[in-house]
This record gives structure tokens, C-alpha cells and sequence, in this order.
């Protein structure tokens, strides 16, 4: 990514005269300024009002249609649009067809995975303490689950207790029920310009407030977080130092330090999603390690195993537990036993770490695929890592790629979904987790070329 694609995610102003127009446009609609059905000034009043030739008013008007945000009437004008979005374009989940290659959403898994499954099933049946299952289960997992997972976590490294642990729902719901514990309606919450839909959602759903902290290409601008925090009431920072999703970058030592201090200074609890994690060889330690009483680390197994098991984990400091166990009891009571036996027994039994192992040795491949068939493209992405981030060339615009790669039956993500910034960067995010390798390289050319077609238009 270019510095200046950076200061577009950071401020949302892109350089060329008609796309400041298009894009100020696009901020009234989206923010509702502008409401559905507004009719917009005739492409000669425009032009007038902004001191650019006719000819560019309409190519602002193409733009802005391109994007899915107005619609052009013959005889009648421009006016804004509806803006329920499109599929594929939101962060709300949403069905695709059979025949869909599914570049949006992530869930990685390998052949034979069935067959655990399978397997697993199959012994637990036979394992004599099924009845136990049928129960409700304390808040935070039964002792052993805990335990598998506290084991497990030394590959991560983190040291803990397993009364530090509470088995969760997936990390989505690790990051709800940590939100609960730790957060009030109206805290303000720093995160990264760019991150995780989920955690948007959440703290809309929460009534939380998002402060967006500009990011660089190593990690976030800490001195930017410092500066937020002398002017504003900021109580958290959600952050994925290992893996950062969608950016791909792994904060080094001194960036970890860096967070550190800054939170220590203005007394913030750190939020650490460890999620990716495990793609890493070999990363720094992780937030929860070097500041443990005053992070809360949350990741799950839905990447390195199967996001149908629903299964995750929270490590908080232990005067926070009982609020977090609370929390749970509010909202599942306990993670299903089931799956919960099911994931300790793969912790266990080294199941989880030899998946781990060949999904990074999948997800190395997959990045490599797309590396070289999205070039020359500006990609960023880490290398083990399952998704890729491309900013767009100047001209191309991202709604309208996605929006044609949709009639391909390929399913993307613009940067909307991840933009904490008002006016979201040019960008597309493509998940290389959730088809075959074969269809992967097809659609990826199918990317590449959208692209490139774009930049023409
Ligand atoms: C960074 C990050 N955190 C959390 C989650 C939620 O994962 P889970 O399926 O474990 O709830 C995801 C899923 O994509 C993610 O990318």
C-alpha cells in the first residue's frame, strides 16, 4: 500500500478533483445526509456549483451510480438511492448459490476433516460419560476444557491458569461477553481504521462508540492513539497484533511495547484478537503475556479447526472472570457441551496442532497463488496468512468491481465492512480460505481482470 492510500484510510480524502466530489457525495448518502429519493443537481448546475466542466460532472454521476448510490432516470434526473446493500457488500452473512465462489468470508478447512469428525463422534459415543453432556455446564467450561485450552495456549505463548480461561461461543462471542464485562454504553473504544467486521457490529449492537486509530503498514499509529486518548475518553483498544485481519501486518516488539505503555498511561484495557495467530511462525509474545492485568485475549478455533464447531476461548485477568462468566451465563449459559468435549479432545490429542500445521502450510500456498496471479496488483498480505488486501489503482472503484465480480458469481468484500472512517479507502478484501485451490487460481484471474477492466472505464 502506497503512503498515499494510507492517508486515504486515514482521512477518506483521495487526491483527483472529481473523485473529492464523488466521494463527498458518497459520505451524505451513506451518513443519510442526502436521503433515498433526493434529487440531485442537473449535471450542468453541478458543474457551475463546483467550477468543473459539464463533461466531469457527468463522469461524477457515472461514479456515484457505478458505486450503487444513485440511480439515473432519462428525462427525469439523478437521484439518491435506496441503500439497502447489495449481498455481498455488507457484513451481514448472507446465502450464496452452489455455484458461487465465495472470496468474502473465510472458513478454511481441509479434506478429510469430515473423517475427524466422524471419528471423534464415534468415540465420544462410546466414552461413558455422554450423560454428563445433557447438563447445563459451568459458565466458563468444565475443568477440562479449560485446562485443554490453557495447554494449548503455551503454543501461543501464554502461561496461564486454567481458572484464567472461560470456553466460549466462538471469539465473536468471546469479544461479546468481554464487551459486556469490561464496557458500558457510550465507552469510547479505539480500533484500527481498518478491523474486524464482527467487532463493528458488536459495538453498534453495544452501544459503544469506535475511535478510529490511523494505521501504518507494520501496525497501528500509536502516537495517533496516544494523541486520541489526551482528547478523548477512551477506556479500550480492540487490537490483533498477531495476524491482523485484513491488513496482514504482525506488530513487532516495540509496537507491542508501544500499546503498552499508551495503555498504561491512560489506564486502558487492551482488547487483544489472536484469532490468526497460529499462522505465525515464531511471532512476539502476545499482549496478554507481557501486560496480562490489563489485557483480555480472545481467539478460538474456527480458523485452525472449523467455524461450524462454534468454539473459543477468553483469557482475562482474574478479577475479571466472575463478570465474564456472567456475561456468558447472560447470553449462552454455557458453550454446548458437545462441541466443547469435542474441541478439548482434539486439544488434547494433538489434532488441533497438526491442523495447525498444515493450515499454514495451505494458507502459504494460497497466498502464493494469489500473489502471483493477482500481480502486478499492489497487494498487501502476510505470507501464511488466509486473506489479501488490494488497494485499488486509482480510478477503480470497488463497489462497482464487486458488484461485477458478483454477476461472475464470485463473492467480495469492499472496504466498507472493515472502515471504521466515514468515507471507506478503495480496496477490495479476498478471502483464499473457502474454496479448492483450483477455483481459487480461476477466480483470482477473474479479480485480477475485473480490476484491470475497471481502471479502464
Ligand atoms: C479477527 C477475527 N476475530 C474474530 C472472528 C470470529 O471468529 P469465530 O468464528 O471464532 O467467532 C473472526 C472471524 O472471521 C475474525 O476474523
Amino acid at each position: 500500500m502506497t503512503v498515499k492510500e494510507l492517508s486515504c484510510i486515514q482521512s477518506g480524502v483521495p487526491t483527483a478533483r472529481y473523485k473529492r466530489i464523488v466521494d463527498a457525495f458518497a459520505v451524505e448518502i451513506r451518513t443519510g445526509r442526502l436521503s433515498a429519493g433526493t434529487q440531485l443537481p442537473t449535471h450542468r448546475d453541478l458543474a457551475a456549483r463546483e467550477g468543473i466542466a459539464v463533461v466531469t460532472a457527468s463522469r461524477v454521476y457515472a461514479e456515484l451510480e457505478a458505486m450503487g448510490l444513485v440511480s439515473r432516470e432519462q428525462g427525469r434526473g439523478t437521484f439518491v438511492r435506496d441503500l439497502a446493500l447489495p449481498p455481498g457488500h455488507g457484513i451481514d452473512q448472507h446465502a450464496l448459490t452452489a455455484d458461487a465462489v465465495d472470496l468474502n468470508f473465510n472458513y478454511p478447512a481441509l479434506p478429510g476433516q469430515a473423517d475427524l469428525l466422524r471419528q471423534a463422534l464415534r468415540e465420544l459415543a462410546g466414552s461413558g460419560d455422554l450423560e454428563a453432556l445433557l447438563r447445563y455446564q459451568p459458565h466458563g467450561g468444565r475443568d477440562r476444557d479449560r485446562a485443554a485450552v490453557a495447554t494449548h495456549l503455551l503454543s501461543r505463548g501464554l502461561d496461564v491458569t486454567p481458572d484464567r480461561v472461560a470456553v466460549v461461543n466462538g471469539a465473536q462471542h468471546g469479544l461479546t461477553v468481554t464487551a459486556l464485562a469490561t464496557l458500558r454504553p457510550g465507552d469510547v473504544v479505539a480500533a484500527d481504521a481498518v478491523t474486524y467486521p464482527g467487532f463493528k457490529v458488536l459495538a453498534e449492537a453495544l452501544h459503544l462508540e469506535l475511535a478510529s486509530i490511523p494505521v501504518t503498514l507494520t501496525g497501528p499509529d500509536v502516537d495517533a492513539l496516544d494523541r486520541l486518548c489526551r482528547c478523548r475518553p477512551v477506556r479500550a483498544v480492540y487490537a490483533m497484533p498477531t495476524l491482523h485481519n485484513p491488513l496482514g501486518w504482525v506488530m513487532n516488539s516495540k509496537v507491542r511495547r508501544h500499546v503498552i505503555g499508551v495503555a498504561r498511561r491512560h489506564g486502558l484495557l487492551l482488547i487483544e484478537d489472536a484469532s490468526y495467530a497460529y499462522l505465525v511462525d515464531s511471532p512476539p509474545p502476545p499482549l496478554a503475556a507481557t501486560a496480562p492485568d490489563i489485557t483480555v485475549y480472545v481467539s478460538g478455533l474456527s480458523k485452525n479447526v472449523a467455524t461450524g464447531l462454534r468454539v473459543g476461548f477468553v483469557v482475562a485477568p482474574r478479577e475479571r472472570m466472575r463478570a465474564i462468566e456472567r456475561a456468558i451465563r447472560a447470553t449462552t449459559w454455557n458453550t454446548p457441551a458437545l462441541t466443547a468435549a469435542i474441541a478439548a479432545r482434539w486439544l488434547e490429542d494433538g489434532t488441533v496442532a497438526r491442523l495447525e500445521a498444515d493450515k499454514r502450510a495451505d494458507a502459504t500456498l494460497r497466498q502464493t497463488i494469489a500473489r502471483e496471479t493477482l500481480q502486478p496488483l499492489e497487494q498487501l498480505a502476510h505470507p501464511a496468512s488466509y486473506f489479501t488486501w488490494l488497494p485499488l489503482p486509482d480510478n477503480a472503484r470497488a463497489d462497482r468491481i464487486a458488484a461485477t465480480l458478483a454477476t461472475s458469481q464470485i463473492s467480495v468484500s469492499t472496504a466498507g465492512p472493515f472502515a471504521i472512517t466515514v468515507n471507506p479507502p478503495q480496496a477490495i478484501r479476498l478471502a483464499l480460505g473457502s474454496t479448492t485451490l483450483s477455483t481459487l487460481a480461476d477466480a483470482l484471474t477473474t479479480v485480477r481482470r475485473t480490476i484491470e477492466d475497471d481502471v479502464c472505464r
